[in-house]
């Protein structure tokens, strides 16, 4: 995730889009950009570091004088955050210079493709093909240029892009990144997200799929992808700037449990081609995968409870010992591991103390150390051997709820990526597995649309004073992960148990009224946990029953139930854990909590 900004009209361009930029640093904020036509041309101005960094370089904008720019706020995917990765891209001849949202998935095929041509290339982005792309097929018309180039495109992108040859243009192109063009008087925009143009204006077109815009001071025009004109209508904001930077959603936590379909999309579908799992951002070798006698999972918090149902996952289906771990006690438990180790490191922010002082000790040790990590260029990341991104983008609510789901995404990625290089399954059941990780992003949509059912079940319970979540294997894993989310952020107290222990203790804490929350998913085991329910039941707990949508039978004994879709064991907690978001949103929400900045909280926890 990344913010473009774009302004012409009459009033001095970069302080317009600094202000901008601001607005839309929830995007991404590892390094930002700006390109201004002046007297003197184009000139480009970028810098690592947040926008601040460039606001110094510029003098707020003072510097840079003009009165058209485009601008960039940037979160790493490509190339980790330097000077030279930041954005604006520019074409090798400089005529070109282009701010973009996306990914590029093709990018290595087409760099290569021009680097064979004598195309030289100086940073290690996506981004930068498009602009060399557009000056190396522009023969004159640049809206044919343009849409020559974006249909060499695969993958998501808003494009902001301005060309020497044409100083009072702004020319923008968009496919699965948001891109909203604003109409002032006298003055164009284009931007990321409304936030970043609001002061200016509030009325605005949005681009749609394989659109592409010109904008002047007074004219915007629009285009098909065959270059054909189209017609929009504009739309009138009534939103506040505190709603808008929101999304219109009353809370970040809110806004990025509804990302998560796009989030896990992001997250597969670059590393899946041809109806296999390739992971070109790792090098371990076959022969090294067939030598790890062992997988050590290590994390914290959420993080750690994505390794819980790791653990299941990998165990069943690679046939390797696993253990997991949470990194404080890691790191003080003299664990046995070696050069046969694979060490997996998760963490959304790479910047966690005892997580990284984990990864420290397992290489100290000889482990081939493979992180799953967000944040590009992070401590963690920069100290593995391998590194798998998520594609989640900033999460900013405290709460993790995008991180959760693309972490779980990469887990099975890469149980499916060494299954098949240790020759684990049959084509088939490739096939299968591949098919059903490709649904998740529909399924966690559709399982959104009914939000509204949790949210009822929420107002029945939301002053409760404790809660039990139970499960076994991965429902157990994902009663977890339920479990702290409830308890972050509703401040409700709450304990999540495997099923088969309740009588082995927790079952005494059950009395008329106690809520427990079972979660049920795995058909292996639904039997075993209806006799759980019926345990809790016999105490006088009200039930909240989680099944798949074929376990209807689960009605018997429970007073209300959410049915999830059905799919492979292993796959279940990327899809339980949606409503289970939901219900610990809607009770803090409820009781009138600092939903995304909990008490006693923060987001990255760099000490011990
Ligand atoms: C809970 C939460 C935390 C983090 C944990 C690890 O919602 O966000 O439990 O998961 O602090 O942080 P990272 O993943 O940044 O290492």
């Amino acid at each position: 995730m990344c913010g473009i900004v774009g302004y012409i009209g009459s009033d001095q361009a970069a302080p317009i889009l600094l202000q901008g930029l601001e607005k839309l640093e929830y995007r991404g904020y590892d390094s930002a950009g700006v390109a201004v036509f002046s007297e003197d041309g184009l000139k480009v101005v970028k810098a690592k570091g947040r926008l601040r960094v460039l606001n110094d370089l510029i003098d707020g904008g003072k510097t840079l004088p003009g009165t058209l720019g485009i601008g960039h706020t940037r979160w790493a995917t490509h190339g980790a955050p330097s000077d030279v990765n930041s954005h604006p891209q520019t074409s090798e001849g400089g005529r070109f210079a282009v701010v973009h949202n996306g990914i590029i998935e093709n990018y290595l095929y087409l760099k290569n493709h021009l680097i064979r041509r004598g195309v030289q290339f100086v940073s290690e982005t996506d981004t930068e093909v498009v602009a060399q792309m557009l000056e190396y097929y522009d023969h004159g018309d640049i809206l044919e240029t343009i849409s020559k180039v974006i249909s060499k495109v695969e993958g998501s992108y808003a494009l902001g892009i301005i060309c020497a040859d044409y100083p009072d243009r702004i020319f923008a192109a968009r496919k699965d990144s948001p891109l909203i063009i604003g109409v002032g008087q006298g003055e164009s925009f284009i931007a990321s997200d409304i936030p970043a143009i609001l002061s200016k204006t509030r009325d605005i077109y949005r681009l749609k799929d394989g659109e592409i815009a010109i904008l002047q001071r007074e004219q915007i025009e629009f285009f098909n992808v065959d270059c054909e004109p189209v017609e929009k209508e504009t739309e009138h904001i009534e939103w506040d700037i505190e709603a808008a930077e929101k999304g219109g959603f009353e809370h970040f936590m809110m806004k990025e449990i509804c990302e998560q379909p796009k989030a896990v999309r992001d997250t597969i579908t670059p590393r899946i081609r041809n109806g296999r799992v390739v992971l070109d951002d790792i090098t371990l070798t076959p022969e090294q995968l067939r030598r790890f006698t062992k997988i050590c999972i290590v994390a914290c918090g959420t993080a750690y409870h994505v390794g819980v149902v790791a653990k299941y996952a990998f165990e069943e289906l690679l046939r390797i010992p696993v253990e997991v771990d949470v990194a404080s006690e890691f790191r003080y438990r003299t664990p046995i591991i070696g050069e046969n180790t694979l060490m997996i490191i998760i963490s959304q922010s790479g910047e966690t103390a005892d997580t990284l002082a984990a990864l420290r000790e397992a290489k100290r040790a000889g482990c081939r150390v493979l992180s799953i990590v967000n944040v590009v260029g992070s401590t963690i990341a920069n100290e593995s051997d391998d590194v798998l991104y998520t594609w989640a983008g900033p999460e900013i609510s405290v709460a993790s709820t995008k991180a959760y789901s693309t972490q779980l995404a990469v887990i099975y990625l890469l149980a499916l990526y060494i299954g098949e290089q240790l020759g684990c399954f049959s084509a088939e059941q490739i096939d299968t597995y591949i098919a059903e990780l490709e649904r998740i992003p529909d399924q966690i949509e559709t399982m959104l649309a009914h939000k509204e059912d949790i949210q009822f079940f929420a107002s029945k319970y939301f002053n409760a004073g404790d809660m039990y979540f139970i499960g076994r294997n991965v429902d157990y894993a994902a009663s977890l992960e339920a479990s702290l989310k409830l308890k972050e952020i509703s401040y409700i107290h709450s304990e999540a148990y495997a099923a088969g222990e309740l009588k082995h203790g927790p079952i005494s804490l059950i009395e008329d009224g106690t809520l427990v929350i079972a979660l049920a998913t795995d058909s292996r085991l639904f039997d075993k946990m209806m006799s759980n329910i019926k345990e809790v039941k016999a105490r006088g707990a009200a039930v909240l029953g989680l099944a798949t949508e074929d376990k209807t039978e689960i009605e018997s004994q429970t007073d209300m139930v959410f049915y999830i879709p059905k799919t492979s064991t292993f796959m279940l907690p990327s899809l339980s854990v949606i409503p289970m978001q939901l219900f610990a949103y809607y009770v803090a929400s409820m009781k009138g909590c600092d939903i995304d900045k909990p008490r006693n909280l923060a987001k990255s926890v760099t000490v011990e």
